[in-house]
């Protein structure tokens, strides 16, 4: 199927966590490109944000809840059928990694069941459920899903807990599983693992991990935006079913 998009070329991205972190260097990314970006997350639009359409383009949504999520999808098929039902990228962005009191690191013995399973629900069945519920106008537009991982999801990591590790490592497979399903449709699948993204998401002590990262500092949000805006970009036409990291080599 060719590629599709509206009759004035413009493509348009469904983004979670779009809020503030890498979410926000995306926006910020894609509307440069002159992107229609539709966005995710709990907050209402910020007036204080620049972007025209901003608060037109916001869906307030708690991912946690799989039935607020149901109306989201259905709401954002609304949106986009006003620009002719296409979706040419949607990035699940948005992730949680609860702490136990005192910021201590929840682990596979201590983390509670209701905190395993909101987890679940907001970093692993809401990328799923946007997937399949906006599959019809991202095969429309022949377009990209961008997973976003980490590298919490390979090994143990000394703030990241257990719930979020493995909530991502199932993101991963996810993603392998969809670039199989959806590549036929001409839709790419791909994820990004970042590492140590100087975001609010990072634990105090996590400067003490840089010794360790080969090029010796933090990651930036544009850093890590630029890496989604490639995989949703015509130049990674051939890239599916990959994991790339962004994490200046601290998983070698
Ligand atoms: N920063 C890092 O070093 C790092 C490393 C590895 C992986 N990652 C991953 O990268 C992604 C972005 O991380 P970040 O550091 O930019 O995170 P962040 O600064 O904590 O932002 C998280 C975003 O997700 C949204 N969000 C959280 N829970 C939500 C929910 N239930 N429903 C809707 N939106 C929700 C937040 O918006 P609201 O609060 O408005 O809902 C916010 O926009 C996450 O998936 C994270 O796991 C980050």
């Amino acid at each position: 199927m060719e590629k599709q998009s509206k009759p004035d070329g413009r493509k348009t991205l469904v983004l979670t966590g779009a809020s503030r972190g890498i979410g926000h260097a995306a926006v910020r990314r894609f509307s440069s490109e002159g992107w229609r970006v539709l966005t995710l997350s709990r907050q209402p639009f910020d007036d204080n944000c620049p972007w025209p359409e901003g608060a037109a383009n916001h869906v307030q949504v708690d991912l946690g809840d799989a039935d607020s999520l149901g109306l989201a999808v259905a709401d954002i098929r609304a949106r986009l059928e006003e620009d002719g039902g296409y979706l040419h990228a949607l990035v699940n962005n948005a992730g949680i990694s609860p702490k136990l009191d005192g910021g201590r690191r929840p682990n596979s013995i201590d983390t509670p069941m209701q905190v395993w399973r909101q987890v679940f629900q907001v970093n692993f069945f809401a990328p799923l459920l946007l997937a399949r519920g906006l599959f019809e106008e991202l095969n429309a537009a022949q377009g990209a899903i961008v997973n976003v991982t980490s590298i919490a999801g390979v090994r143990v990591h000394p703030f990241a807990g257990s719930a979020y590790a493995t909530s991502k490592a199932a993101l991963a497979s996810l993603t392998r599983e969809m670039a199989a399903d959806f590549g036929p449709h001409g839709i790419r699948v791909n994820a990004i693992a970042p590492g140590e993204i100087e975001t609010s998401i990072l634990s105090p002590g996590t400067e003490g991990m840089i010794k360790d990262i080969p090029l010796r500092r933090l990651g930036d949000t544009k850093e890590v935006a630029d890496t989604i805006y490639y995989l949703c970009s015509d130049a990674a036409s051939y890239v599916n079913g990959a994991e790339v990291h962004v994490n200046g080599g601290q998983h070698v």
